[in-house]
């Protein structure tokens, strides 16, 4: 338990540094939750800052994700071990959560952090690197079509699971359950893109939308 608990805990804390927070700092002390969308995500750097500094935030937002949930489970800490009766699916889906959570409510930033979306995308890679590409086809395929990049992220998520029950090898359940549980968090996290896009104020990406008629 004592494995469990320190890498939830280092994965919490490399999830609550937001590329969004770091890569402003950098630049002059720029907080983008005080613009466009108010989001501290890839998606509202784009927005506001420019290609340059949102690249940075995806690379650093991707790059903690599969850090955490890739990496850290199968590391030997010095001191901690590996603790056999700790089952490795449910040791990388309790990092990989840690470390969405740790995105959105960082404790270096007063826990008002992004909506988990980047770091999702690295979380995915760490776990299931195969089942980022039907991932990213939704994504890709919603926003190309509707120009909502929240919508996009949701339905994206929501794939993961679906796409683990429906291809081989079976998922284990701590797999299938992360993935449930993520799908209802990110709808969660973006309950204000629901609401705008029920009130016609949701802004759209705009290189993004040629399906679009
Ligand atoms: O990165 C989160 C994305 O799914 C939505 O961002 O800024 O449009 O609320 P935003």
């Amino acid at each position: 338990m004592l494995e469990l608990g320190v890498k939830s805990l280092l994965a919490y804390l490399l999830g609550a540094l937001i590329g969004s927070l770091l890569v402003g700092q950098l630049r002059g002390g720029v907080d983008i939750r005080k613009l466009g969308s108010g989001n501290a995500g890839g998606t509202n750097a784009l927005r506001t800052q420019g290609w340059s500094f949102a690249a940075w935030v995806m690379l650093i937002d991707i790059g903690k994700g599969w850090l955490a949930a890739g990496v850290l489970p199968a590391m030997n800490l010095p001191g901690i071990g590996i603790d056999p009766q700790v089952e490795r699916d449910w040791l990388a889906v309790a990092c990989a959560t840690a470390a969405v959570l740790g995105h959105v409510y960082p404790v270096w930033y007063g826990f008002r952090g992004g909506k988990g979306a980047a770091t999702l995308i690295g979380v995915l890679l760490g776990l299931t690197p195969i089942a980022i590409l039907a991932v990213f086809a939704v994504w890709l395929v919603v926003v190309m079509l509707t120009g909502f990049v929240g919508l996009g992220t949701m339905l994206a998520v929501a794939s993961f699971p679906m796409y683990l029950a429906l291809t081989e090898p079976k998922p284990s359940a701590a797999m299938l359950f992360f993935g449930c549980v993520m799908t209802l968090f990110v709808c969660y996290t973006h309950r204000a893109n629901i609401e705008r896009m029920r009130a016609g104020t949701e802004s759209r990406a705009r290189r993004l939308w040629l399906l679009r008629p």
